[in-house]
């Protein structure tokens, strides 16, 4: 048989963030099998690619006031810590912006609309006349028609979960100028999905039982039924898919269509052929080539809410437009945390991926975790702390890697690191596991990981129950029992070998430092067949995992410190507590303003003749010009620091202070207000 050929990607994540837990799950399920292919000898190529296009993403960069190409590519330079990070080795990464998707999206295009499958059509559609563009209908909001909410998407109501057409919102306006929108007429741009062609084919695609998996198959099959449309009318089969959009957009330009582009779901899944070229040109390969291998197999890995794009849209894109179509799409459900609360990255209840690596967890925890819960069917995931700490501590450390760590010593320390001969009872051990070999491996083929993780536990159960039958460490406290105790540990380190070589699709980094310690070359599934045998030589157990401390999960999920948004009265914290004696030191008066005038040479300064009931007044300088003039102030009541230290100025002396307000950040919010008693104060009175 010749060695499998198969191209395998996972969803293109928009490009408007950095990845949460659900990529990486998709990433590690994926990452996973690709790595179970390879060790069955197939030829993998595993790429992804960022989803670079769309009005969210344009708009996004307009914020943030950047090119969307220099948005795009500054997310993309985020994404390797991640990926490096959690052991996912994709062989490329691209995004939907390339040379690549541009020139094959077009050609695509070309090849359906020569083959009669793309129609224009006038359609009517909100306008948004000060953004001067179509408004997606994300960025439309207005009263539900149904529950009158107020502030409602352009598509549903988050109140009452009314689904229905822009254009019914009761006061619809732009979310982006808050202009209200106009009803614009354009021409779009369809693929005829209607066709009965095209329907004939998705049908038997969908259906046949190959393609998809059949939870899937059922739901889809439900599409081409009878639905009820938002306006209550009904339709039959599927609809044409509107495939256009009016500039501004960023996004593919449409051939001979100018100002129009393709909806980003069009280029998004040609990414995919794109990265896949992409990576062929590094390596001097041959796409067109690559591509016409009958043998060649094409699965994509997507979560359950992007079905209909890869299900209808995309093999039917492929088809019509005379290429292959996808040999399987590998649905998986979503990721919840904590009891399935829906993530949620402001409450903080999600798992945040970069926080996880820096608190110094083991990536490959995670990676037998998820393993050991996803099963290949569409179902969602929780993460729960609890079972976590249980499979990683429990199975993975106290049944796998004990083994090990439990049989290593002896040999490195009692034989000089050599294995010896592994007797009868040993080699049915062994041979029971080397049974389980086939069964494993289409586990993994099937994606379903939790069964491979459950089928490899249970041997680690046959093992530790040998161990613990033949207690090595009685063995050798005993006289004459030398052999017996080689025998022994020597099975369990070709036992532990092979449960290595089980684990190694979703422990990759354990199974390269297993290799290291055992003194082998990185092996295959085929390798279970044969064994070190005596004589050879292993290295010095070195510890290969840490258990999961209850401290780092609560470190995982603990909430940011609560950020208390500091408060700063007037742009100062206010001064340190002083005691009354202290406040009693100054000698605020009431004092009359008596005159006032301009000074010469200052914009700032005016000067004040004070009454303070002295029988005498006082001359002082304000810094006050930028806000009266001095006709407002002459005959007012104010309050003067009486007991202030009289300062020689550029202008003449100034026998006390006014007292006024402002504000700290002068620059920002400019103004300074003089202090003005309440009716019925006289000059002279001191203030207490
Ligand atoms: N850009 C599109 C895909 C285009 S493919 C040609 C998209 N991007 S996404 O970033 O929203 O999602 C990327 C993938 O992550 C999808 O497969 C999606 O199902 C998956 N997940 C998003 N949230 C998830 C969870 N909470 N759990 C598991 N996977 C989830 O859709
Ligand atoms: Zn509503």
């Amino acid at each position: 048989m010749t060695a499998r050929k198969i191209f395998v990607t996972t969803a293109l994540p928009y490009a408007n963030g950095n990845f949460h837990i659900g990529h990486i799950m998709e990433y590690i399920q994926t990452d996973t099998w690709v790595r179970a292919q390879r060790m069955q000898g197939a030829a993998v190529n595993f790429v992804g690619a960022d989803d670079a296009h769309g009005a969210p993403i344009m708009i996004a960069a307009e914020k943030a006031g950047k090119t969307p190409q220099q948005f795009v590519a500054d997310i993309a330079s985020g994404r390797k810590q991640y990926l490096d990070g959690f052991h996912i080795a994709f062989d490329n990464w691209s995004n939907t912006d390339s040379p690549e998707n541009h020139a094959l999206s077009q050609q695509i295009y070309l090849d359906l609309k020569a083959a009669g499958f793309i129609e224009t059509r006038t359609i009517e559609q909100f306008f948004d006349p000060e953004k001067n563009m179509f408004l997606p209908d994300r960025f439309i909001k207005g009263e539900c028609p149904r529950c009158h909410a107020k502030d409602q998407y352009g598509d549903n109501c988050e109140s009452c979960g009314a689904v229905y057409a822009p254009t019914e919102l009761i006061n619809p306006y732009s979310a982006l100028s808050g202009a209200r929108p106009e009803l614009k007429t354009s021409e779009h741009f369809f693929f005829k999905l209607s066709d009965p062609r095209c329907v004939e084919f998705l049908q038997e695609w969908t259906q046949d039982g190959v393609h998809v998996q059949p939870e899937v198959a059922a739901k889809i099959k439900e599409w081409f039924g009878t639905r009820t449309n938002p306006d209550g009318s009904t339709s039959t089969g599927l609809d044409d898919w509107d495939i256009s959009r009016d500039a501004p957009y960023f996004g593919i330009a449409i051939p001979d269509a100018p100002g129009k582009y393709f909806y980003v779901w069009l280029d998004a899944p040609v990414g995919y052929l794109a990265s896949l070229k992409n990576l062929l040109n590094q390596r001097g390969e041959d796409y067109e080539a690559y591509m016409a291998d009958p043998a060649l197999e094409q699965y994509h890995f997507i979560g359950k809410d992007i079905i209909t794009f890869h299900t209808l849209f995309w093999p039917a894109m492929l088809k019509f437009s005379g290429r292959k179509t996808p040999t399987k799409i590998c649905v998986h459900g979503f990721m919840t945390v904590n009891n399935g609360e829906k993530m949620s990255k402001s409450r903080g209840t999600g798992l945040d991926p970069l926080k996880y690596l820096a608190l110094g967890m083991n990536p490959e925890w995670l990676r037998y975790y998820l393993g050991a819960k996803l099963n290949g069917r569409n179902e969602d995931i929780d993460f729960n702390p609890e079972d976590f700490m249980l499979r990683v501590n429990s199975d993975l450390i106290g049944k796998y890697v004990n083994i090990a760590s439990r049989a290593a010593g002896f040999i490195f320390k009692r034989f000089d690191g050599r294995l010896g001969q592994v007797s009868e009872d040993g080699q049915a051990l062994l041979a029971q596991l080397r049974a389980q070999k086939d069964g494993i491996v289409a586990a993994y083929e099937a994606r379903d990981t939790a069964r491979a993780a459950r089928d490899v536990m249970q041997l680690c159960d046959r093992v530790n129950e040998y161990v613990d039958a033949n207690k090595p460490w009685e063995l050798a406290r005993k006289e004459g029992m030398e052999a017996r105790l080689h025998d022994v540990c020597t099975t369990c380190i070709e036992a532990f070998r092979m449960l290595t070589i089980y684990l190694k699709p979703m422990l990759p980094q354990v199974a390269a430092d297993v290799a290291h310690f055992l003194i082998v070359p990185p092996e295959q599934f085929a390798d279970v067949e044969r064994a070190l045998g005596a004589g050879h030589q292993i290295g010095q157990y070195q510890h290969l995992m840490q258990r999961v401390e209850e401290k780092q999960l609560d470190a995982l999920f603990a909430l940011p410190e609560a950020v208390v948004e500091k408060v700063t009265p007037g742009g100062e914290e206010i001064a340190p507590t002083i005691t009354i004696d202290d406040f009693a030191k100054v000698d605020l008066r009431i004092a009359k303003i008596a005159e006032c005038k301009a000074v010469e040479g200052s914009t700032k300064l005016l000067q004040l003749t004070l009454d303070a009931g002295e029988g005498r007044t006082r001359n002082v300088f304000s810094g006050i010009a930028s806000m009266y003039r001095p006709e407002q102030l002459v005959g007012k009541l104010t309050v003067l620091v009486a007991n202030l230290a009289p300062r020689k100025m550029k202008f003449g002396v100034s026998e006390g202070m006014v007292l006024a307000a402002s504000h700290a950040d002068e620059k920002t919010q400019p103004g300074i207000y003089v202090l003005e008693p309440f009716p019925g104060a006289q000059p002279g009175m001191r203030i207490h």
